[in-house]
């Protein structure tokens, strides 16, 4: 991880339930609660309550919108989807008509992980940023208090902390059929800038420049395969070759197949 900004948190009553709520450990947030009045100059986002959720705004104008997790409205909403003809879920399910277990490495704001469960396979997302991580345990909170929706959180969990160290505490038994990887790439980025919502949140998560030394641990980890988006026309992670790839329009998904 190469963070690119710093960020705290504005402390609120209604912000500190919210985080009890998500029971995440406090020693995340234990360096980052806003100390003055006023954030100190060298923070350029906050972490805060707005409404009924938690969001992280930026402080300057050019770092963008403040963004939030949201799987029940808008873009992001996922009532009107048909998963089983996105290419993502083709890519993990490959031909397996069972529902498999899926680690999804880099879970980030967790659209990729919430389409996955919603098609019916167990998630467990991983994110290391807490900033980002508490973005996503807000958004699956409010998203089991939704009765459509509840089926499918219960299908997720979250832990919060770097993949590497996570993927291999697993016990053999129970490590899962496929790992899905979306690491954040340079390349990926200058995309990310036409996109004005999504600013801030590659400055604060930073270039993923671990993620070859990831796809290796994912490939011993996983039962089945690894599946890795990629934007297009990139390069694959790595030297290694994958065993097939499936291509969108934007986007394009590599699969290692381990079993
Ligand atoms: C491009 S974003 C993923 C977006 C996600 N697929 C989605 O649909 O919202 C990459 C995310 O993975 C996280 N990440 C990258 N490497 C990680 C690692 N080794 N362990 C945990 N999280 C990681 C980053 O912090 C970032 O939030």
């Amino acid at each position: 991880m190469n963070p690119a900004i710093t960020w705290c948190i504005a402390d609120s009553a209604p912000l500190r339930e919210r985080l009890t709520q998500l029971a995440l450990p406090a020693t995340l947030f234990a360096d980052h609660w806003q100390s003055g009045a006023e954030p100190a100059e060298s923070v350029q986002a906050v972490l805060e309550w707005q409404d009924d959720h938690i969001q992280l705004r930026p402080l300057a104008k050019e770092l963008g919108n403040p963004i939030a997790v949201d799987f029940l409205h808008g873009k992001t909403g996922f009532r009107a989807q048909r998963f089983a003809h996105e290419m993502i879920v083709k890519a993990v399910a490959g031909r397996s008509r069972e529902p498999l277990t899926v680690v999804d490495a880099t879970a980030g704001l967790g659209r990729d992980g919430f389409l996955l469960a919603a098609a019916g396979f167990s998630v467990t997302l991983m994110e290391r940023h807490p900033a980002i991580a508490t973005l996503l345990a807000d958004g699956l909170y409010r998203a089991a208090q939704d009765a459509d929706m509840a089926p499918v959180c219960a299908r997720l969990r979250l832990q919060v902390g770097a993949s590497h160290d996570l993927l291999q505490q697993i016990p053999p038994a129970q490590r899962p059929d496929v790992i899905y990887l979306d690491p954040m790439f340079p390349e990926r980025q200058k995309t990310a800038l036409v996109k004005k919502e999504m600013r801030i949140f590659r400055d604060v998560v930073g270039e993923d420049d671990d993620a070859t030394a990831l796809l290796e641990m994912a490939l011993q980890r996983a039962h089945k395969r690894v599946v890795v988006k990629r934007p297009r026309k990139a390069d694959t992670i790595g030297s290694r070759k994958p065993g097939h790839q499936l291509t969108g329009t934007s986007s394009r998904f590599d699969v290692y197949t381990t079993g």
